[in-house]
């Protein structure tokens, strides 16, 4: 049964009438023919000149009782316009490139609509195709591993759901070997420390690694050695001169691993030996004393703060690195760090993962090794234009040469330059009322979505436009709630048994 029928418009911007007793919506699929439009946006159409409509309504609002319109339905309409969003020849999706015949009647979609979808290797589930706000039983896979390596883009503003697409995302990565994850997570929400997470997925125990200043059973403590401290693990993520930047790398270079130690200890005469000013270091060490609670007493260098140390730990990252590795799926419980602790210790993992991948592909190994992910929670702190250059920056630019991806989160992509946020082939567009923060999402995206800003902004908590270059399309769809994802694996369960 038809819903509406193309009266007008060009490529790009049909014109349906909505027949009466039937309602289009903003985000609504259409199909005609071989073609499926997209509406983004809606409005009132009358065949009456609108004087006549103001004397109309005048009479009707004051009282004149006999003043119906005659064949109303006739006369007053809505009008959506619609984009033409795909067209499906010999079971394929392809880019539209012609109009669907003049004044054909549309339909809504249903699921036979969608049996071109396939479901690639490697296919990463996201959520279900979703016309306006009705969800179709058609579950929407992604190359997960190309995909993964070309960096993801969550985008949206604040409870529209952005944490619950990570948690789905995670919780079917779980069971995959073709991707190694690092999940830093500042609020604690992915493990389920106490409440459902991906601590309750049947392969948990094997495949995901929780490290915690304060661990619960079953999860590693995080607590690193300093000495696995390098100087590049700080540039970009603490602010330092190039004074102080030398400095380090002088000590570096002379001291190896114990350098940080060194700077601690050593006294005036060692720096000016050195060509360093005991001003430059003297700020360093304060700066360094603040962001990895380092301190000296008398001969001796000691850490306050639980995550640095003096003594053992030093196989951690090398720890982490390997189970990433073997494709495990590790999360970083930061909370209870400031956040220039977080990141150095983000950073330290990342900065050897991708050393260990770029060597891979010098000695030609990599196509073995399973892609990298990192997820990493408002992005611009490290890729924005204020951010210094740190490894995130260098794994948005170049990572996906070495198979090494962000999952990049964040409510204000206008603060990530736009040649980074380009370089983001998947995004996955949650609602967002802020239109400056709708620009820079479109003005970057792999599809035109010139006209979707109102339909972005009109999208509901876990509805989601996702453009890629691995899709066809921009494909909208429902994103599942975690819980019910993780409660119906306890049920299967509990039919098993
Ligand atoms: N796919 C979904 N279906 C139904 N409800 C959802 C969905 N995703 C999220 N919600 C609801 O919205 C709430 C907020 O979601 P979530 O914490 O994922 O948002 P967020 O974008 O991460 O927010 P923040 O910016 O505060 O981190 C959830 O607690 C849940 O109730
Ligand atoms: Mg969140």
């Amino acid at each position: 049964m038809s819903v509406g029928q193309i009266i007008g418009g060009e490529y790009g911007e049909l014109y349906v009438r909505q027949k009466a007793g039937k309602t289009i919506e903003i985000g609504e699929l259409l199909s005609v023919g071989d073609v499926i439009l997209q509406v983004h946006d809606l409005g009132y159409r009358s065949l009456m000149e609108d004087d006549d409509l103001a004397r109309i309504s005048g009479m009707q609002l004051e009282g004149y009782d006999d003043t119906h319109l005659m064949e109303e339905e006739i006369r007053n309409y809505i009008t959506a316009k619609a984009k033409l969003l795909v067209q499906v020849r010999d079971g394929e999706a392809k880019i539209p490139k012609r109009l669907p015949p003049f004044f054909n009647k549309v339909d809504r979609v249903d699921e036979g609509d969608f049996a071109f979808l396939d479901k690639p290797d490697n296919g990463l589930y996201l959520g279900k195709i979703r016309s306006g706000s009705r969800v179709l039983d058609v579950p929407v896979f992604i190359d997960g591993k190309k995909a993964l390596s070309h960096h993801i883009l969550i985008p949206a503003t604040t409870g529209r759901g952005k944490s619950n697409l990570v948690k789905v995302m995670l919780w079917n990565l779980v069971p995959t070997d073709y991707c190694g994850m690092l999940i830093i997570d500042p609020h604690d929400e992915y493990y389920g420390r106490n409440e459902l997470g991906v601590k309750d997925h049947s392969l948990a125990s094997k495949r995901v690694e929780y490290y915690s200043p304060n661990p619960p059973k079953g999860g590693f403590s995080l607590k690193l050695n300093i000495d696995l401290l390098k100087p590049w693990d700080l540039s970009g993520i603490i602010d330092l001169t190039s004074a102080q930047t030398d400095a380090m790398y002088v000590y570096h270079e002379e001291y190896g691993d114990r350098w940080l130690t060194r700077v601690f200890l050593g006294d005036e005469e060692e720096s000016r030996a050195r060509g360093i000013q005991e001003t430059t270091m003297d700020v360093l060490r304060r700066k360094l004393s603040l962001a990895i609670d380092v301190h000296r007493e008398g001969d001796r260098v000691y850490c306050r703060g639980g995550i640095f140390t003096t003594q053992g730990c030093e196989n951690l990252l090398e720890q982490i690195v390997e189970s990433m590795e073997s494709g495990k799926k590790v999360i970083l419980d930061t909370s209870s760090m400031s956040q220039d602790k977080e990141l150095l210790i983000a950073g330290m993992i990342t900065n050897r993962m991708f050393n260990r991948y770029k060597h891979y592909k010098e000695v030609g190994e990599l196509d073995d090794k399973p892609t990298i992910s990192i997820v990493i929670e408002e992005a611009p702190r490290v890729l924005g234009e204020r951010a210094g250059r740190n490894i995130f920056h260098t794994i948005a630019r170049e990572g996906r040469k070495f198979r090494v991806g962000l999952i990049a989160i964040t409510q204000l992509s206008s603060m990530i330059p736009r040649e980074l946020l380009a370089n983001m082939n998947t995004k996955i567009i949650l609602g967002n009322e802020m239109r400056s923060e709708r620009e820079a999402i479109i003005g970057s995206v792999a599809q035109d979505l010139s006209k979707d800003s109102k339909n972005i902004a009109s999208l509901d908590k876990g509805e989601a436009i996702v453009s890629s270059i691995f899709t066809k399309f921009a494909v909208p769809i429902k994103i599942d709630l975690f819980e019910d994802i993780a409660k119906s694996q306890e049920k299967k369960k509990l039919v098993f048994f």
